[in-house]
């Protein structure tokens, strides 16, 4: 089962895509994730990516495609996988398509996380993460059981360098003008599963699971 989770910056891909991962026992790829390791690692992609990260814009997409690419090809991929933040244009969703077209593969569902703006801002100014295995925290909603200690590996919990007031901004205007189109492309190609991302992340879980389930009775 091949799944992509849409939605703005703060609606749960993250959080979710770990939960669903765990579920169906297909791995999350998360294109933040992996570009992050690569700056952290000061990878010659990771030197490229950073000043567009830093900024809340995206990264070219030569360079996240190919990234994709690779990482689907994987021999833990061939059950499937959940794309977390990819694709994240017209652009990429027409070459995910036609890669998956020439394996004889394709897109099952895209779970659409629905969260209002405020809940957005909240969400994202108070998140922490993991330095090590990327696990997420809130200060409000989800506090590690240590302060500053990630309760999955032990790391050092941090805060987003694009976790700012200035490029949380910057990050929702751009998920307006390049993401948001991909709601009607994937609606129009009868995959779209829009789901209500507000209220507690086990609920949301179950909504998700359901829209999949009703989404296989509907394709
Ligand atoms: P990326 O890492 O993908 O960031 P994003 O899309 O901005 O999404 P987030 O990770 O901020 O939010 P999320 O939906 O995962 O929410 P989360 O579960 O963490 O991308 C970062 C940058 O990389 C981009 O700006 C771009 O530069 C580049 N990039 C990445 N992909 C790219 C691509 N395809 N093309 C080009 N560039 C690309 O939740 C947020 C917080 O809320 C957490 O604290 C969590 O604990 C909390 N939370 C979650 N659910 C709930 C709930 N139900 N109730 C209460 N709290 C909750
Ligand atoms: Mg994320």
């Amino acid at each position: 089962m091949n799944i992509i989770l849409l939605g703005p910056p703060g609606a749960g891909k993250g959080t979710q895509g770990k939960i669903l991962s765990e579920r169906y026992s297909i791995p999350q790829i998360s294109t933040g994730d992996i570009l992050r390791a690569n700056v952290k690692n000061k990878t010659a992609l990771g030197v490229k990516a950073r000043e567009f990260m830093d900024r809340g814009a995206l990264v070219s997409d030569g360079i996240v495609v190919g990234m994709v690419e690779d990482r689907i090809r994987m021999v833990d991929c061939k059950a499937g996988f959940i794309l977390d933040g990819f694709p994240r244009n017209l652009a990429q969703a027409d070459v995910l398509g036609k890669t998956l077209a020439e394996a004889g593969k394709g897109i099952d569902h895209v779970i659409g996380m629905e969260v209002d703006k405020k809940t957005l801002i909240k969400r994202l100014s108070g998140r922490r993460v993991c330095r090590k295995c990327a696990a997420n925290y809130h200060i409000v909603y989800s506090q590690p059981l240590n302060q500053g200690i990630c309760d999955k590996c032990g790391a050092e919990i941090y805060q987003r360098d694009d976790d700012t007031e200035e490029t949380i901004g910057a990050r929702l205007d751009v998920y307006e003008q390049e993401t948001k189109p991909l709601v009607k492309y994937y609606t129009d190609k009868g995959l779209y599963r829009p789901i209500d991302g507000m209220g507690a992340v086990d609920q949301i879980t179950k909504t998700i699971a359901d829209a999949i389930e009703k989404g296989k009775h509907n394709t």
